[in-house]
């Protein structure tokens, strides 16, 4: 493994692709000071370039290397969760390039929970700036497999850590601006995060910096899908005339519906979180006509993974 991070390493120093696991999703990364590396980013994605990129970092020690005017609520949230599932955002520091940061003012940072990933990051010894390691507007790879299926010879090199343990991408906050802002929710809760703050996050509002975690059609198959109650997915699932329905659903499939294909995850949040996009690419795999998927509690446990749910069911134009 020391080997394959070595390698790893010298394909970023000479301003190569490499994707890695972390605990949320698989990462694309690039050397975040190189901005023709980081232009290359966006050209294997397709993503557009006005939008920002997460610098990821090996401790919470460099924060101020990458940023300025850093609040304190800054470090107590780093020192809470860090390394984990948090991107927090704040002014940039002016060595990051305006590729990684679509030419705003401020950057996403986060240190990842993932031995590999912060392996990687000791050894490269600076930041890597990472999107999710997917084609623009597609469902976040969880597995190397995944990346391989979506960017296959467009990386230099993809470092296999297995299935993502936490499975959805980061919570990111802003605490560019004074009042913190929650901009995407994720595996660091609302809950945990007020009780660190010392406030609860607003919601990102119409004004807050661009994220294209944020856009409405962001994380979708390319399956139809539909966001549904049980009974209406089960009432659906009896008119079926052939094995063209898919449904993902946190409740076991009832006897009697062996027309459609049932897929059922933990009703717990974390643990339905962790297999959702596996999930998903299965059921995307199969080419049904129509995917349904059962609705989620509405309750702040379920926040993340029904806010990714939302975008996967939400058909607006796709990019
Ligand atoms: O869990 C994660 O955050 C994963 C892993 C690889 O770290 N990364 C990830 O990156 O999800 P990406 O690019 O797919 O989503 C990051 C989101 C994007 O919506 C981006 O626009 C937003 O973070 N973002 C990055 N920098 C920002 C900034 N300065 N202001 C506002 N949003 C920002
Ligand atoms: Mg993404």
């Amino acid at each position: 493994m020391t080997h394959t991070i070595d390698k790893a390493v010298a394909i970023l120093r000479a301003g190569g692709l490499v994707a890695f696991p972390t605990e949320t999703v698989y990462g694309l990364g690039a050397d975040t000071g190189n901005p023709e590396a980081v232009r290359k980013i966006f050209a294997a994605k397709g993503r557009p370039a006005e939008h920002p990129l997460i610098v990821h970092l090996a401790s919470a020690k460099h924060l101020s290397e990458w940023a300025i005017e850093i609040p304190a609520s800054a470090y107590e949230l780093a020192a809470a969760f860090w390394p984990g599932p948090l991107t927090i955002i704040l002014k940039r520091a002016r060595r990051v390039p305006d590729a990684v940061t679509g030419g705003q003012a401020t950057v996403g940072l986060r240190v990842p929970a993932h031995p590999l990933a912060l392996r990687l990051l000791r050894a490269f010894k600076g930041g890597l700036a990472a999107p999710s390691a997917n084609r623009f507007g597609r469902l976040s790879p969880t597995t190397a497999e995944h990346v391989r299926q979506e960017l296959g010879e467009r990386v230099d090199l993809i470092l296999d850590g297995g299935p993502c343990p936490v499975g959805l991408e980061s919570t990111i906050v802003d605490l560019s601006s004074g009042r913190p802002r929650l901009l995407r929710p994720g595996g660091v809760t609302v809950a945990q995060l007020s009780e660190v703050l010392g406030v609860v996050p607003e919601l990102g509002g119409r004004d807050a910096p661009r994220a294209s975690g944020t856009m409405k059609s962001h994380y979708a198959p390319h399956t139809p899908a539909r966001l549904l109650g049980l009974g209406d997915i089960i009432g659906l699932s009896q008119g079926a005339a052939s094995a063209r329905l898919a449904v993902l659903a946190y409740h076991p499939q009832p006897v009697g519906l062996a027309s459609v294909v049932w897929r059922t995850l933990s009703a717990e949040p974390a643990a339905y979180g962790r297999r959702l996009y596996a999930a998903l690419h299965e059921l995307d795999a199969l080419g049904c006509d129509e995917l349904l998927i059962e609705a989620v509690p509405d309750e702040p446990a379920w926040l993340a993974v029904a806010d990714r749910l939302r975008r996967a069911t939400t058909r607006a134009k796709r990019e």
